[in-house]
């Protein structure tokens, strides 16, 4: 697989976003109503730093944003390591498991209006807050839509972050999806590799042993660098 430098795979990224209407300017998205907030889940992972610093990807995939903790993280360590890049997140910013919906604390996070969830306004408000507009972009449908759509547009990625839904086959489908949009040599990684999460922690087990991969991480976090 013969691939372009990674800033001519950024300008290609641009130039697809620009063509399906989404070369979107965060200040110019009214969040009224929503204050900053930060509340995610392993966003300060010593993972994201090891990637960042090791790595430089230019461009960053990243399954399942919510409030957009981990991509303002991810944001921060490319304007920290001089990376000219952009964290392309796709979310339906629906929510992503029952636990979501069915505990009463989590449900009001969704910010149900009139029977819909309105959190992309708190995605929008912390990355306006946080000045990473620039080093962020965002894709409001399923991660199997997105493959799809990037895989027309040919984009190739240096990392994709995966933390959407965490069932077996959710994380599978996610993985293999995925897996063909990143460069030889980059970096696919994930959150709640943890016995919280079974399903998770099966999907990357099977992928990595059916592809003879190694398999790193931290606590919480998976890694897999796809072979050169
Ligand atoms: C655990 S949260 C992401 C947390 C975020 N990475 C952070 O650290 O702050 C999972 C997100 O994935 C999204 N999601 C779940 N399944 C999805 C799917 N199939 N397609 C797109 N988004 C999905 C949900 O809407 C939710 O916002």
């Amino acid at each position: 697989m013969t691939v372009a430098p990674p800033l001519e795979r950024l300008a290609q990224l641009k130039a697809m976003l620009r063509d399906i209407g989404m070369d979107t300017d965060y200040s110019a998205i009214p969040a009224d109503g929503f204050e900053p907030d930060l509340q995610g889940w392993g966003d300060q992972d010593p993972i994201f730093d090891y990637v960042f610093r090791h790595f430089h990807p230019v461009v960053t995939i990243e399954l399942g944003s919510w409030k957009g903790a981990s991509a303002i993280r991810m944001a921060g360590l490319m304007q920290e390591f001089g990376i000219p890049g952009i964290i392309l997140c796709i979310d339906t910013w629906l929510g992503s498991n029952e636990s979501l919906w069915r505990v009463a604390a989590n449900r009001e996070m969704l910010r149900l209006q009139h029977g819909y969830p309105s959190m992309f306004g708190q995605f929008v408000r912390n990355v306006q807050h946080t000045g990473h507009g620039d080093r962020i972009r965002h894709l409001p449908m399923t991660t199997g839509c997105a493959a799809g759509l990037l895989a027309a547009f040919n984009i190739v990625a240096d990392a994709v972050y995966i933390d959407a839904g965490h069932d077996e086959a959710e994380v599978a489908a996610d993985i293999a999806g995925f897996w063909p949009l990143l460069k030889p040599g980059g970096i696919m990684f994930g959150d709640d590799y943890t016995t919280e999460w079974p399903g998770t922690v099966r999907a990357v087990n099977r992928f990595a042993a059916d592809n003879g991969l190694k398999l790193m991480g931290t606590e919480v976090k998976w890694l897999i660098r796809k072979p050169e």
